[in-house]
């Protein structure tokens, strides 16, 4: 008998271990959904003694946006807003798709997503095997980049079908609303939070747990995450790689004043952190994860030693195998070789200076006035979600 199967047969079990290694019980997948772990990322990613937690959205049968797609679709149709049967559109470039596919099979509706061509094939695979249909544009929008011909699609696909209903993740609160329950799923297990860190696509997780962590913890410090080359936090649209995070619009769903600080971060740095996650700590993801990972490490390092940070990972690292961590890829998109700095550039204010590296600025205000409209002449070939 080798030694695992040795330890397997004979270490007895206490009542509680027996329950946790029971696992959940389920009896609808929706009922997966949430109640996710937290991992401690320690050295050698991060400094010695020097940590943070990640809350490991990737363990969520679609990924952070089963949550939202859930409770939007639950309100939608508890307001009467979306009827029985009726069919969802949405614009997405893939994590919002799996969780409405999720809804739709939990409740009963169709379900268009409508994207671009940036949607990785392992995700499109996955849309249609769940059922949902896939309009993909084809061309950008001469001035607002692929997201505007994306949101035209999906008018297109509203007056096609009369009954359909739009969740509008970038201004429907219900976005914001459904990650509550995520911080308290913090709270219960790290029971104090000192720093947050997430990262910024329509705003919604950010604010939802930002809101209710600030109320049970009124310190605390909000870190944002964003991609070069993204609207939402006042730098100019520049083109993006990086998807879930970033936007070429301004979500209405955005809480800005709820962050105490901003940083950027270039691809090459997110693929750096994610491989290194990868290799160092087993759990990693994709673009946001990379980028949320490397701004934790420095907090992490630059903070009080006592400080707790909590860290939200949205996703795992599947939908990433063709890209993140695809070496022909990677070089294709001069990606790899790249180790980022130990901190951040310093910026006073974002409208400042145009940052293509990892950059932090401590002033955070709402870049435009008229919330939720596309900057002028940004013809961009990345979009998010
Ligand atoms: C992988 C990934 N990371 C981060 C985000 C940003 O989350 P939010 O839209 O809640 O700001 C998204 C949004 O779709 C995402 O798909």
């Amino acid at each position: 008998m080798n030694h695992l199967s040795s330890v397997l047969d004979f270490v007895p079990l206490s009542p509680a271990q027996l329950l946790a290694a029971g696992g959940r019980q389920a009896t609808t997948p929706a009922a997966l959904v949430g109640g996710t772990p937290v991992l401690w990322v320690g050295e050698p990613f991060a400094t010695p003694g020097r940590g943070f937690w990640a809350k490991l959205e990737g363990h969520n049968p679609g990924g952070i946006k089963d949550r939202a797609a859930l409770y939007m679709v639950q309100a939608a149709r508890e307001r009467g807003q979306l009827l029985a049967g009726a069919r969802i559109v949405e614009s997405t470039s893939g994590t919002l798709g799996l969780g409405l596919a999720l809804a739709g099979i939990a409740y009963g509706h169709p379900v268009s997503v409508v994207t671009d061509p940036g949607m990785e094939p392992q995700v499109a695979g996955l849309l249609r095997a769940y059922g949902a249909e896939i309009h993909t544009v084809s061309e950008p929008h001469p001035a607002g980049g692929w997201q505007q011909a994306r949101r035209e699609r999906v008018g297109e696909l509203l007056a096609a079908y009369p009954d359909a209903w739009c969740p509008d993740q970038y201004n429907n609160p219900d976005n914001v609303a459904a990650y509550r329950p995520l911080a308290h799923e913090l709270v219960a297990q790290l029971g104090r939070v000192d720093t947050l860190v997430v990262s910024v696509g329509t705003g919604g997780h950010s604010a939802g747990v930002g809101r209710v962590l600030r109320g049970f913890f009124p310190a605390l410090r909000v870190v944002g995450v964003d991609t070069c080359g993204s609207t939402i936090f006042g730098q100019p649209a520049g083109t993006r790689l990086m998807r879930g995070l970033g936007s070429s619009i301004y979500p209405g769903n955005v809480a800005y004043e709820l962050f105490d600080e901003v940083h950027w971060v270039a691809a090459p740095e997110a693929v750096w952190a994610a491989r290194a996650l990868a290799n160092t700590q087993y759990a990693t993801g994709g673009w946001s994860v990379g980028a949320v990972a490397l701004v934790a490490r420095w907090i992490a390092r630059t903070c009080a030693a006592e400080d707790r940070i909590a860290v939200v990972f949205p996703d795992g690292p599947h939908r990433y195998v063709s890209t993140v961590f695809d070496d022909d890829w990677c070089r294709t998109h001069q990606l790899l070789g790249h180790t980022p700095a130990e901190d951040p550039l310093e910026i006073e204010r974002p409208a400042d200076t145009v940052v293509s590296r990892w950059a932090r600025c401590r002033t955070v205000e709402r870049p435009h006035p008229a919330l939720g409209t596309e900057p002028a002449g940004s013809g961009l070939v990345g979009v998010t979600r």
